[in-house]
């Protein structure tokens, strides 16, 4: 019986809190993966790791989110990639599973990027998973916002690493404090607006890089130099910080909090829409608002 083996086990598996990964099959040239990914987190598909190599993924249960072309993927289908020529990235709506043919070996560089981003994602855990919940939704949202307004590639990716870390400075501030019920005293306030320093700071330190570091620490500046850390005004914004800014402000709102209930979406876009051209750039809110009906039209 040459050249017939059966596996009873996988060859390794990962678990942690984005879901448990299996490496099914390991060849010269491709490997298979099962992989059972938690709601609320992403997949990302990049140009640099399918080069000239036919990617395909089977969707076995679940349901996962298109955010280029605003579909959802279902049980039973399946999706392929090769030579892409921009980032594609799903949002993971139901827990899903599905199983993966791939290229053997990702590229270094990604390797690299996605230990940064969970080494971070997990300061925050530890912290407060409310925070670490925010984070991901705030990133999906984000990245949904920048992909339909048809940004540059490369402001694509910083949205989507960034947006997902970055209220990573909230791990230096007390829970007592992020949780607390009802008004913040001026120094507690003054303690939490200093998380976008201590994220700018975490993220030079863990990943030394300064455009990263950059939006992280512009993700409270508001186009009327109203907001912190520096005050900055509108075009010494940078655009990633803008986008994540409407996220973020849209999720806060529409979220439970100690403090407050959770507003609807209708409410909370009505409330962005006021402060458009003020502290938000109108065009971002309307992309959000936008993104945010297109997820209800595919939801019915
Ligand atoms: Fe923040």
């Amino acid at each position: 019986m040459d050249g017939f083996k059966v596996f009873k086990q996988s060859i390794k598996e990962t678990v942690n809190k984005a879901g448990t990964f299996k490496t099914l099959i390991q060849d010269e040239d491709f490997e298979i993966f099962e992989s059972h990914v938690h709601s609320g987190r992403s997949i990302i598909c990049q140009p640099y790791e399918c080069v000239d190599a036919l990617n395909v993924a089977f969707v076995v249960s679940g349901r996962l989110y298109h955010t280029n072309t605003g579909k959802y993927i279902l049980p039973g289908e399946r999706f392929t990639f090769k030579n892409l020529t921009e980032t594609h990235h799903m949002s993971v709506i139901e827990d899903t599973v599905l199983f993966m043919i791939r290229r053997k070996g990702l590229v270094e560089e990604q390797m690299v990027m996605i230990e940064s981003v969970s080494n971070l994602l997990h300061k925050i855990q530890q912290k407060d998973q409310y925070t670490e919940d925010h984070c991901n939704r705030t990133g999906n949202l984000a990245v949904e916002i920048a992909v339909h307004m048809q940004l540059p590639e490369e402001t694509i990716e910083n949205v989507l690493y960034t947006g997902k870390f970055h209220d990573v400075g909230k791990s230096d501030i007390s829970a007592h404090i992020l949780n607390k019920q009802g008004r913040l005293t001026v120094d507690e306030f003054d303690n939490i607006k200093k998380h976008p320093q201590s994220g700018h700071n975490i993220v030079m330190k863990e990943m030394d890089n300064e455009h990263y570091a950059k939006i992280v620490l512009e993700h409270h500046e508001k186009l009327d130099g109203s907001g912190y850390p520096k005050g900055l005004k509108g075009d010494d914004i940078c655009i990633e910080a803008k986008v994540i800014l409407v996220a973020d402000s849209f999720d806060a709102m529409t979220s439970d909090r100690p403090y407050h209930e959770a507003r609807s979406a209708e409410e909370a876009i009505e409330e962005l829409r006021s402060y458009a051209g003020i502290w938000y750039e109108s065009d971002i809110v309307e992309a959000l608002a936008e993104t945010i009906q297109r997820r209800k039209e595919f939801e019915k």
